[in-house]
């Protein structure tokens, strides 16, 4: 039924006009009296009201609802369009009205969502604030590196939330001049990060600042390393060369005449120029052990044999120092997955340091099987490491004793070439060690029996 809704109402009137007329005819004819006549009017012209008045409201009663909950933010209702007039018109109006809200606003939604995942997917910190400072947005990062909550920093100062004078005063600097500054800052977290941060005023009406904040704590640590590598190499390679060109200087300049005293600088130079050699090699294998880390082939390791292979290398000088030399590994130990030459290494490595640093008394290695491994002991009685020495004992170039390292023609790389070796393989070494009484070193490798 979409009729129109005054036509309806126009036809009603007349209805209840052509039942009065008829009415009346009926009671000027005799036909009912006067009192029938004034109620059946009476009754119709209610029947009809009420008729009348629920269809408006039918009609009107809808838009009405419609509109009141699109005022309420309910977008998905819509008006039912009973007529073709302009009640008809007034609710297809606030249908279409609805439906355009609901696709802006998803539109709008979807734009936030994406905006948060990619906030939420940043590798980087943000920190965005309002004109007057107060933190609008700050991402998970930035909440994960401060420790705070994303929701309750909104609406905080700077100062409030990452507690920092620096960072603050930045932000503030980039708010007033609404230039965007960069800068590298040191920042408690509680411990101490280094980011560079990258502060851009807004460029909306409403103003504003978001700060990048990049964690290079890590990447400042490694070229410190880096720059501390070349300086310590250079220092190692400079001291042989120096007196290396020392002699050949004092040579030239007439010792070369003296047989005695030139034979004896020869032997120097000699003796010099080897332990260079030595360096650059030991260089050379740590820089390719450390790019092979993550490659190394691996195939199962028999340890017992790969030892005892060692300690024989290793007798002929023991025995000429007068040291025993001792081995003691038990059948059946674990197997170990590795490069058999690097393990070697390992082993012959910590008997050197033994052998050479030991002058009297015992070396001894022990294997045993530990849960999810094996472990080696390299053991001496030698002079033992000063407590204060063992935890750098294993960095690059460290001797205790330098004067008395160079002496025994040590470079300081062969335990971090244990280190490497033994860490890449997913082991561990440690040592102990007591002054005037001995050193033991304990690496474990992990393997399994053979199934
Ligand atoms: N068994 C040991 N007894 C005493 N000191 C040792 C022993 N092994 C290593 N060290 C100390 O650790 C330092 C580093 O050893 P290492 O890296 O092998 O270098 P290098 O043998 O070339 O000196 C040695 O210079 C020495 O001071
Ligand atoms: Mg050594």
């Amino acid at each position: 039924m979409r009729s129109r809704l005054n036509v309806r109402i126009l036809l009603s009137f007349l209805a209840i006009g052509v039942i009065f007329l008829c009415l009346s005819f009926a009671f000027a004819r005799g036909i009912i009296d006067f009192w029938l006549a004034a109620v059946l009017v009476l009754f119709t012209a209610a029947g009809f009201g009420l008729v009348v008045s629920w269809s408006v409201n039918r009609t009107l009663g809808d838009v009405v609802e419609t509109a009141q909950s699109l005022a309420h933010g309910v977008l998905d209702r819509k008006a039912g369009i009973y007529a073709g007039d302009q009640v008809g018109r007034l609710a297809e109006s606030l249908n279409v009205m609805a439906e355009r809200l609901r696709q802006s606003l998803d539109a709008v939604t979807a734009e936030k969502n994406r905006m948060q995942v990619i906030l939420d997917s940043m590798a980087d910190g943000v920190i965005a604030t309002d004109r007057s400072g107060a933190v609008i947005l700050v991402n998970p990062v930035v909440a994960e590196i401060f420790d705070i909550d994303e929701k309750s920093a909104r609406g905080k100062s700077v100062l409030e939330v990452v507690r920092d004078y620096e960072l603050d005063r930045l932000f503030r600097e980039a708010l007033a001049s609404g230039q965007p500054v960069k800068k590298e800052l040191r920042i408690l977290t509680p411990e101490a990060k280094i980011f560079r941060v990258h502060f851009t005023p807004l460029k909306s009406p409403e103003g504003g600042v978001v700060a990048l904040l990049r964690d290079i704590t890590e990447r400042r640590r490694l070229e410190m390393m880096r720059t501390e590598f070349v300086a310590n190499a250079s220092h190692e390679l400079r001291t042989p060369l120096t007196s290396i060109l020392g002699y050949v200087e004092t040579l030239l300049d007439g010792a070369v005449d003296d047989p005695e005293l030139a034979r004896r600088f020869l032997g120097v130079i000699n003796d010099e120029a080897r332990r260079l050699t030595k360096l650059v090699d030991s260089l050379l294998d740590l820089a390719r052990i450390e790019e092979k880390r993550t490659a190394f082939r691996r195939q199962p390791v028999d340890i017992r044999e790969l030892v005892e292979k060692a300690v024989r290398v290793f007798e002929p000088q023991a025995r000429a120092k007068g040291l025993a030399l001792s081995v003691e590994m038990p059948d059946g130990l674990p197997v170990v997955e590795g490069e058999p030459d690097l393990l070697a290494r390992v082993v012959v490595n910590l008997l050197d340091n033994a052998v050479k640093f030991t002058d009297r008394g015992s070396i001894s290695v022990r294997g045993h099987a530990v849960e999810n491994g094996v472990e080696l002991e390299v053991e001496d009685t030698g002079p033992g490491i000063p407590a204060e020495s063992l935890p750098r004992v294993f960095e690059r170039f460290y001797r205790v004793d330098k004067a008395r390292g160079r002496e025994t023609g040590g470079t300081g790389i062969g335990l971090s070439i244990v280190k490497h070796i033994v860490e890449g393989h997913g082991g561990q070494v440690r040592v102990e060690s007591q002054l005037g009484k001995g050193t033991r070193f304990i690496v474990f490798l992990p393997g399994g029996h053979p199934s």
